[in-house]
């Protein structure tokens, strides 16, 4: 693929942050859009401007990722006004910040079905028939949380560690089939995804260094035509790569614990200081 005009792109999580950036930046680039989500009415919104601004095509079909079930009958809304997906952006996902016994079992086990079941299903979905015509492929976000183990977000790094593992040994199955996959590792971006993981609306999009969602979405999509198999964006966060030679596995984990600790401490002192507490 050298362009992504005329291409029917499939974007999980395109009602907001990073996923709603990717539909925008496709659409000016020509795309076809099938956008899903939960909020429907986050997706029309996206759609509506789309249509205004690109006279973009776009398809809304608004699911529950974090159901059992749901890729297939996502697959099947897709294939019932037939399209057929040449572009697979597994976007859609969340993390949760907190001690492991702090957070409820279900969460855990929605951030495992939405981070990970429903990112394999999706992609098990679309590839055969990317492979028979030779054509697209699959951009997994994963994290730079996927490159060192997170205590106090120990789901979700262990989650985007396996998307990264998952999507290189795809890369490396698939890499003469014409299809490309590509695994997109942000570091800290202004999105909702703070405000998700730690329960306090309005969260983290302020923070300093943060990048744009447009610019992770941006530098996902020229990497893909590319053919680059990995890219972290966000400034300094290439020297993850290089910290195993730096400081022993264990020094790496101590390390991180502290950092999430004092984020989560500041988290749980902010909801203390909310009229609602
Ligand atoms: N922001 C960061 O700092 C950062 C860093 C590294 C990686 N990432 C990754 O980037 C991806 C996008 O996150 P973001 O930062 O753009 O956060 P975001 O603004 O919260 O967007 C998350 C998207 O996923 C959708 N979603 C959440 N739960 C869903 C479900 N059960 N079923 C279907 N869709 C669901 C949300 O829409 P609805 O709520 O309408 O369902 C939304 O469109 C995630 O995979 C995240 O892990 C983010």
């Amino acid at each position: 693929m050298k362009n992504y005009k005329g291409v029917t792109a499939l974007v999980t999580g395109a009602s907001s942050g990073i996923g709603k950036a990717f539909a925008e930046d496709l659409a000016e680039r020509g795309a076809k859009l099938i956008i899903t989500a939960r909020s429907e009415s986050g997706l029309q919104a996206v759609a509506a401007d789309l249509r205004a601004r690109f006279r973009s095509e776009v398809v809304v079909i608004p699911l529950d990722l974090g159901q059992p079930g749901a890729s297939a009958r996502l697959m099947e809304a897709v294939h019932s006004q037939g399209l057929t997906v040449d572009l697979l952006v597994n976007n859609a996902g969340f993390g949760k910040w907190g001690a492991f016994l702090d957070i409820e079992p279900p969460s855990n086990a929605e951030m495992i079905q939405l981070n990970v079941t429903a990112l394999v299903e999706l992609t098990r979905l679309c590839l055969p028939g990317m492979i028979a015509r030779r054509k697209g492929g699959v951009i997994n976000v994963a994290s730079t949380a996927a490159f060192v183990p997170l205590p106090y977000a120990a789901v979700y790094s262990a989650a985007k560690t396996f998307v990264l593992y998952f999507s290189e040994a795809l890369w490396g199955e698939t890499r003469d089939s014409g299809v490309h996959v590509l695994a997109l590792c942000p570091g800290g971006t202004a999105s909702n995804f703070a405000a998700v993981a730690s329960d306090l609306p309005g969260a983290g999009t302020g923070r300093p260094g943060l990048d744009t969602a447009e610019f992770v979405a941006s530098e996902g999509l020229k990497s893909f035509l590319r053919r680059k198999t990995v890219v972290i964006t966000g400034k300094g966060n290439q020297r993850l790569l290089w910290l195993p030679r730096l400081m022993s596995r264990k020094q790496i984990v101590v390390a991180m614990g502290d950092r999430w600790k004092a984020v989560v401490d500041q988290v749980a002192a902010a909801r203390k200081a909310r009229p609602d507490a």
